[in-house]
């Protein structure tokens, strides 16, 4: 939460499944796209949060799925658990504070009741046995459809007369869950709102992004700006229909998922929203202020075109990397052997192609740099690289000087690379 000194420029509260993440394209564009423009432009004094039904368990299995950045908060477990950093360190004063009126030993006496309700005992996808959706502060059950409103009203009157405070909210046309009335989305970030500016450090802009019921909570506080985007569920439609429709504050964006999100900033006009990913001659990708992240994603994206033949093979493209590569410049491989930077850029020369047809996919997590001399920065970031073969994350410290002759007006004059063997080998790496 405390990365930076000052109030976010832009805080994004995303939902991950259908908003963040699209689960109809195995090629992941529009997460990609949205990961280039975040940490090229946004990620060193912007906050990402994301916002999920999924429980602890089932997060992190889709942050191994999919291409997912780092956020700087998690809410999961449709807003009854939040927690901060990538070591995601508990609030433990939100889940003390959805106690209140709540006892869920009583809700779930109360739901065996009904037959039309089935607990989330099975995950949907993969037909295994779990319980792991079932969390402290939220019982999760599917319904029918047709069958969701009727049995929503008895149920919370049956717990109201039982002495407990609940919210009940359908998701997704299927997920129904209980929660404590003071938990949800819409409550957790509320609730984040309120810890900003108590330290003096409300976000100039939040914008809240969902696709299903369980984000109408997040349209509802009313200094954000939403977007529904543009696979938006039947439920949530209906809620804006009824609740916001006049509120210009919220869009319904024609892009889906991750593309929607990028279309919002456009639209309340929150910043750039261009991702290097849409630019074809990324030369003309310039920033207004400088930033050496930015020059980094445009790099590792120069890097992943050239292995795809998507860039010309020419001798200007190696050129113009030498050019902003030091002559005495060295990488330092995992192995611990030195190499210089030209010998390898010879390397890289000859793998123009090498991963066509091969899904190949590069995308820089947590960039951020540091100025360590006038004119020299340290620049860190999470390499990551997908092909058929799998995914692997490469921690790499970078050290770059200015230089007024070259394009970008900086130099490489040192790379550090550690491959991680993937997520697992990162996540439970403690120092
Ligand atoms: C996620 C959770 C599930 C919940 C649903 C809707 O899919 O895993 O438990 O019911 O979101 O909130
Ligand atoms: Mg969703």
């Amino acid at each position: 939460m405390d990365r930076f000194a000052g109030p976010a420029r832009l805080m994004i509260v995303s939902d991950l499944d259908h908003t963040m993440v699209d689960h109809h394209d195995p090629e992941n564009l529009s997460l990609l796209r949205f990961n280039a423009l975040w940490e090229s432009n946004y990620r060193h004094d912007s906050l990402l949060v994301f916002s999920t039904g999924r429980s602890p368990t089932l997060y992190k299995e889709l942050w191994k799925e999919k291409p997912l950045l780092t956020p700087d908060i998690t809410i999961m477990s449709v807003g009854t658990e939040i927690t901060y950093g990538e070591r995601m360190v508990s609030d433990s004063g939100w889940e003390k504070f959805l106690d209140e009126k709540w006892n869920r030993d009583i809700v779930v006496e109360e739901s065996s009741k009904f037959p039309q309700l089935s607990l989330q005992l099975l995950e949907l996808l993969t037909l295994v046995q779990s319980e792991t959706e079932q969390r402290p502060h939220k019982v999760s059950f599917y319904v029918q459809k047709e069958k969701a409103e009727v049995l929503m009203k008895s149920l919370k009157e049956i717990l109201t007369n039982r002495g407990l405070d609940v919210k009940i909210i359908y998701s997704g046309g299927i997920d129904l869950d209980i929660l404590p009335q003071g938990g949800g989305k819409g409550q957790a970030l509320a609730y984040l709102l309120k810890k900003f500016k108590e330290d003096g450090k409300l976000p100039l802009n939040t914008l809240a992004c969902g696709d299903s019921g369980n984000d109408a909570e997040l349209f509802s506080i009313p200094e954000v700006h939403g977007v529904m985007v543009n696979n938006a569920q039947e439920e949530l439609l209906k809620w804006h229909a009824e609740n916001a429709k006049d509120n210009p504050k919220i869009i319904h964006a024609s892009g889906k998922c991750a593309s929607g999100i990028i279309e919002a900033i456009g639209h309340f006009g929150l910043g750039p929203n261009i991702s290097p990913r849409d630019v074809e001659n990324l030369s003309t990708c310039k920033l207004d202020n400088f930033n050496p992240g930015h020059e980094l994603v445009l790099f590792y994206l120069l890097y992943e075109r050239w292995h795809r033949e998507e860039v010309e093979q020419s001798a200007t493209t190696i050129e113009i990397m030498k050019k902003i590569t030091s002559h005495n410049g060295v990488l330092i491989h995992p192995s611990g052997v030195e190499r210089p930077l030209h010998e390898c850029i010879d390397a890289f020369s000859a793998c123009y192609g090498d991963k066509k047809g091969r899904q190949f996919r590069v995308w820089l997590d947590r960039v951020s740099s540091t100025q360590i001399h006038p004119d020299a920065w340290l620049v860190k970031f999470d390499k990551w690289e997908k092909s058929d073969e799998g995914r692997r994350c490469c921690l790499t410290t970078v050290v770059l000087k200015t230089k007024a002759d070259t394009p970008e007006g900086l130099m490489l004059v040192h790379v550090h690379q550690t491959w991680m063997d993937g997520f697992a080998a990162k996540k439970n790496w403690f120092f």
